[in-house]
């Protein structure tokens, strides 16, 4: 539809009102693709970010269409981000450097198409926001991709927010895999442990209820159950036999060590982290350590660990043990619900048995 411009203005006015009022910026993203798309009245939007490292292209915002991803060296959007163009072109069919198989997969034809790329605050490209096909077969004129551009700042500002959290969340993940890691090689364990511990955990959050994104958190932070293990001098940790009294009574510090070196962190999954290693030796009849929590008192995340640790360490060799049979496990399993673990985790282990041996396979120690 055709719009005056007091009628344009107020559309305007009211989008960025409600894009005011937005917080979460992958939303964000999406409302400025319609504003994009109903200013210049086209049919449909799509914003690309541009990886550079692999020279990529790829859709963040598409409407009515999957993710696209794309060689830039070629193709419209492609010349746009590397040569720091705008295009305006009212004849995409028959433009040379015009890429047909998405239309093609899309099955869309596009006629008319206008590309800006879009800057970080350096003014370097980061990517672009395209508009295609103007209503009622009309064509795009400079007019549009100046409305286009106020888009486009907008649309930049929340792209840049949104790379650099997911590159601070995997900075976060890297670290803190390392982090368990470093852990577990002080024990002379395999780095495969602690793929495993992750993997069961994932597995038993899941089969338990636990959202995605609490599963995920698990399977990240797990694998730093044992953290404060660093702080437990060799003799100890490493004793090829087993402890004494006084002895296993250092090896318990590792809990409040763990939790006493991650407590403190602001971060989302550092404070995971410090609940896995401050609640991993609790047990559900409150004979465990450090606090002696009981039931439900112990973090869920505590009591999945529990499990996936024990279920791992039995099964492996040790420098104070051989590793036990698969039986043995079973009936100290059995005997260990309500007990040390929590029963309605174990009944969810022994419903899905195959699924953690399909992780124990998957992760062998070589
Ligand atoms: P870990 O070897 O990873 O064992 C983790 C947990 O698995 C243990 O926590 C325990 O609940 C269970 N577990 C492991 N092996 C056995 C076993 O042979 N029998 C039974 N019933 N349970 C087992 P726990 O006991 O709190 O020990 C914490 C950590 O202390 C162990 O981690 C290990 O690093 C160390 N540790 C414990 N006992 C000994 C020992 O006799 N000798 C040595 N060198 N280290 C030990
Ligand atoms: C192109 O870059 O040539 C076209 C991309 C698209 O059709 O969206
Ligand atoms: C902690 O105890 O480590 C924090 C809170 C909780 O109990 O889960
Ligand atoms: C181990 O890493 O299992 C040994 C240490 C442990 O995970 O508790
Ligand atoms: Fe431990
Ligand atoms: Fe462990």
């Amino acid at each position: 539809m055709k719009r005056n411009p007091t009628e344009l203005l107020k559309f305007i006015f009211d989008s960025i009102t409600t894009i005011a009022k937005i917080r979460n910026h992958e939303a964000l993203l999406i409302s400025l693709a319609q504003l994009g798309r109903d200013i210049v009245d086209a049919d449909r939007c799509s914003i690309w970010i541009w990886d550079k490292v692999q020279n990529k292209l790829w859709t963040k915002v598409a409407q009515g269409v999957k993710t696209i991803e794309l060689e830039a060296q070629s193709g419209i959007v492609g010349t746009a981000v590397n040569e720091n163009k705008e295009f305006i072109i009212n004849d995409v069919q028959n433009d040379p450097r015009f890429h047909a198989e998405i239309d093609k997969k899309n099955r869309y034809v596009t006629k008319t198409m206008i590309v800006i790329p879009m800057h970080n605050q350096f003014n370097e490209v980061i990517g672009a926001i395209q508009v295609m096909n103007k209503n009622e077969n009309g064509i795009f004129c400079e007019q549009d991709s100046e409305y286009l551009k106020l888009a486009s700042t907008y649309a930049a500002e929340s792209i840049e927010t949104i790379l650099l959290m997911e590159e601070i969340e995997n900075t976060q993940r890297e670290l803190i895999y390392m982090m368990g890691v470093i852990g577990e090689n002080r024990s002379q364990e395999t780095g495969n442990h602690v793929k495993r511990v992750a993997e069961y955990c994932y597995l038993l959050g899941e089969l338990y209820g636990l959202s995605p994104k609490e599963c995920k958190i698990l399977r990240d932070v797990s694998p730093m159950h044992d953290l404060g293990k660093i702080g437990i001098k060799d003799a100890i940790l490493n004793k090829p036999g087993r402890l004494n009294e006084e002895e296993m009574h250092v090896m318990k510090t590792h809990a409040k060590l763990g939790y006493e070196i991650l407590k403190s962190s602001d971060l989302e999954l550092l404070k995971a982290a410090a609940i896995v290693a401050h609640e991993h030796h609790e047990k559900y009849d409150g004979m465990g350590y450090p606090r002696g929590l009981s039931g439900d008192a112990i973090h869920i995340y505590g009591r999945i660990t529990a499990i996936a640790d024990v279920f791992d360490a039995l099964g492996s060799a040790r420098v104070y043990k051989p590793a036990w049979s698969d039986e043995k496990i079973f009936s100290f399993f059995k005997e260990e619900s309500g007990a040390h673990f929590d029963p309605h985790l174990i009944s969810l282990f022994f419903e899905h048995k195959d699924k953690f041996f399909e992780i124990r396979d998957r992760f062998r120690d070589v």
